[in-house]
């Protein structure tokens, strides 16, 4: 795989050397110039333990690169269409829980790793860390996608579960965006008070 990873603190300098080392390609960049720089020369911006060693080797194989960014805000399917790409990319979000002083050991022997594009699955996986819990992961909203001739299903659409109240519930918020972007909504919800949306 290439990854490109943004910033190369503690967190993202570890995790792209890491990555490396499982035999991706990565490009780690920062606003850092002097970082950057440093990096290329070999001089580590931290101490963990066989961090420069992992840094220097996989930097001399060439699967690990540093560069600098410019930053841009516009959002990624916008940036694309303007740019006439079709280019199919993952988002992800990682959760970092990396201890100082271990990154390294950390990231190499997870106590676990969650694949998978089940939320539910994703939940119960996350939720038995006990660092973490169940209680409050509950997904969002996707982003992003263009909606014209989209129907979406949503199920559940009180402001929280086993209430009956629709005031404030974001059920509504999501709905109105769907719509106003040209999606058709089927909602339901066994026990939702009746409301007008929109
Ligand atoms: N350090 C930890 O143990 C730890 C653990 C869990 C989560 N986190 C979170 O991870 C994130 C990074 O933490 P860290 O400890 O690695 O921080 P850090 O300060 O060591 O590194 C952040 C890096 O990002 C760079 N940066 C800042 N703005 C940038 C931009 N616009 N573009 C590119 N690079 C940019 C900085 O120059 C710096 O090198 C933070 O959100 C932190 O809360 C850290």
């Amino acid at each position: 795989m290439k990854i490109s990873v943004i910033g190369t603190g503690y967190v993202g300098l570890v995790s792209g050397v890491c990555f490396t080392q499982m035999g991706n390609s990565v490009i780690c960049v920062d606003i850092n110039e002097k970082k950057i720089k440093n990096l290329k020369q070999g001089i580590i911006p931290i101490y963990e333990p066989g961090l420069e060693e992992l840094t220097l080797q996989n930097y001399k194989n060439q699967t690990l690169h540093f560069t600098t960014i410019v930053v841009d805000k516009s959002t990624i399917q916008a940036e694309l269409d303007k740019r006439g790409l079709d280019i199919k990319f993952d988002v992800v979000s990682n959760p970092e829980f990396l201890k100082e002083g271990a990154a390294i050991n950390d990231f190499m022997h997870p106590d676990r790793v969650v694949v998978g594009a089940d939320v539910n699955q994703v939940r119960n996986g996350i939720g038995s860390d006990n660092r973490i819990g169940y209680s409050f992961i509950y997904p969002g909203c996707g982003f992003g996608e263009k909606l014209d001739g989209k129907t979406f299903a949503v199920w559940g659409l009180n402001f929280k579960p086993e209430a009956d109240d629709m005031r404030e519930a974001s059920a509504i918020t999501i709905i109105n965006e769907l719509t106003s972007r040209g999606a058709k909504v089927i909602a339901y919800d066994p026990k939702a008070r009746d409301e007008k949306i929109a």
